[in-house]
């Protein structure tokens, strides 16, 4: 077993340092298109585009889970408001499509078929315009999150034995069923006004110290409109806080687990009582015995 432990690692360390990274290409809201913004320096691309600027570079670098307190969380290496915001309808979708391309084992550039791990997508209002907006004092509440699903067979429920399946996670659904499209539904429930519409991919794939987890935060500015302005504010948290090295998903060890546990919710917080799905959710945790 302490083979396979070593071999998985050491496996997991080769592949990281050829590790596919990513960013949002494209964000599209109220049926318009936005370009992402990853360039390596902040200097406005003229584009329009309600994408945080962030100093993320080329290379789409995560943001590291040493950095889980610190500001970088809020929206990236770096970031700064955009200067424009867009309309987003209440009760609409919007989405996320993030860097990806060949396929797995591949010619793959971007996400990386090694990486698993969840994604979740909060909104913070602004208080104002979100160009002028404080970034450290923006309180974000939950409207999306998919973390650990199942255990499909294939590829990751590949290895010797069910405790080392990578499993299904959030993040595969987006990137290999889904052409590295995410889409999130902006509440009906909520106030009319300006957001912070925050989203995340991570990965868990690099084992070990907390250190090792990758993080890939995205902020855009959005007007909800057609919302409901009789609503409360749902609470938020501040993305500083929202993780803790202690969490669960943070610490699983992807590569040797109890078999079969699966957590289908992210970390930091409950999904906001606005979001319709908020009840559908459940942790599940049925560890099952297999013969080997
Ligand atoms: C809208 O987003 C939700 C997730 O919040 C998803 O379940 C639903 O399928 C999406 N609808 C469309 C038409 O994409």
């Amino acid at each position: 077993m302490s083979k396979i432990i070593q071999t998985s690692a050491l496996l997991a360390a080769l592949v990281a340092t050829v590790a596919g990274h990513t960013a949002v290409k494209t964000f599209e809201a109220n049926g318009v298109s936005y370009p992402g913004y990853y360039q390596g320096s902040k200097v406005d691309p003229g584009n329009k585009s309600p994408a945080w600027w962030t100093n993320q570079g080329w290379g789409y670098a995560p943001v590291y889970g040493s950095s889980l307190n610190a500001a970088d969380m809020i929206a990236h290496i770096d970031a700064s408001p955009s200067p424009y915001t867009v309309e987003a309808p209440a009760g609409k979708n919007v989405s996320f499509t993030w860097f990806h391309e060949g396929t797995c084992g591949g010619d793959e550039t971007g996400w990386d078929c090694s990486h698993h791990g969840w994604t979740a997508t909060y909104l913070a209002p602004c208080n104002g315009d979100c160009k002028n907006v404080d970034k450290t004092t923006l309180e974000f509440f939950k409207i999306h999150q998919s973390a650990l699903i199942d255990y499909p067979s294939g590829r990751y429920s590949e290895g010797s034995q069910p405790e080392a399946y990578t499993g299904y996670w959030g993040t595969d659904a987006i990137f290999y069923d889904n052409d590295g499209k995410q889409s999130v539904k902006i509440p009906s429930a909520i106030p009319n006004g300006n957001y912070v519409l925050r989203t995340e991919v991570m990965s868990i794939h690099n084992n070990g110290a907390i250190g090792n987890r990758q993080f890939w935060p995205q902020a855009f500015n959005i007007q909800v409109t057609g919302g409901d302005d009789s609503a409360s504010m749902p609470a938020g948290v501040k993305a500083t806080d929202l993780y803790k090295a202690t969490d669960a998903l943070l610490t699983f060890d992807l590569y040797w687990h109890v078999a079969g546990w699966t957590d289908d919710l992210v970390p930091g917080s409950n999904l906001a009582a606005c979001t319709s799905s908020s009840s559908s959710k459940a942790r599940r945790s049925h560890p099952r015995q297999f013969s080997s």
